[in-house]
């Protein structure tokens, strides 16, 4: 599968890959560089991430506090690993939220994702307020073709 030309585009780009007969998702995220994502939650799904390519940095915060989780301490980083090829992660909800990062200034990554189930939509959150926000879940290709008329980018 041929991931987008991430040197056109200021967003990572989602690429499905499998839909899993609707049990998970699998897919590509195509990273330019200095590419982040928003910090986002799982939908109570599990969530596995390998990369394949270059090197991303994940972020790993706790969820805000109390029922309006707006602070202005701004949310709490709890974590910090640095991912290289072949490298792992994992994460669900229970674990906190976080963002991912590819803190090259001039090499792309490219890193496989299995969610697990799948989900349509997640929060993501504001780093200095925790405010969140629903954000659906869009694709730049899927099984190799580009969505026509798709958002280019999503948060999750
Ligand atoms: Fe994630």
């Amino acid at each position: 599968m041929q991931c987008s030309d991430t040197t056109q585009s200021h967003k990572y780009t989602r690429n499905l890959v499998d839909e899993g007969n609707g049990k998970f998702n699998l897919m590509l995220l195509c990273w330019g560089p200095s590419h982040t994502s928003t910090i986002h939650d799982h939908a109570d799904a599990h969530c596995f991430m390998k990369m394949l390519a270059g090197s991303l940095q994940e972020v790993r915060f706790e969820w805000p506090k109390g029922e309006e989780a707006e602070t202005e301490e701004g949310m709490v980083e709890i974590d910090r690993n640095v991912l290289k090829p072949n490298g792992v992660c994992y994460i669900n909800d229970s674990l906190g939220l976080h963002r991912v990062e590819n803190a090259s200034h001039s090499e792309g990554a490219v890193s496989l994702h299995l969610y697990c189930p799948p989900f349509s939509a997640c929060q993501i959150f504001d780093e200095r307020t925790g405010k969140k926000m629903k954000c659906p879940v869009t694709f730049w290709s899927k099984f190799g073709k580009k969505v026509e008329n798709g958002p280019p980018k999503s948060a999750c």
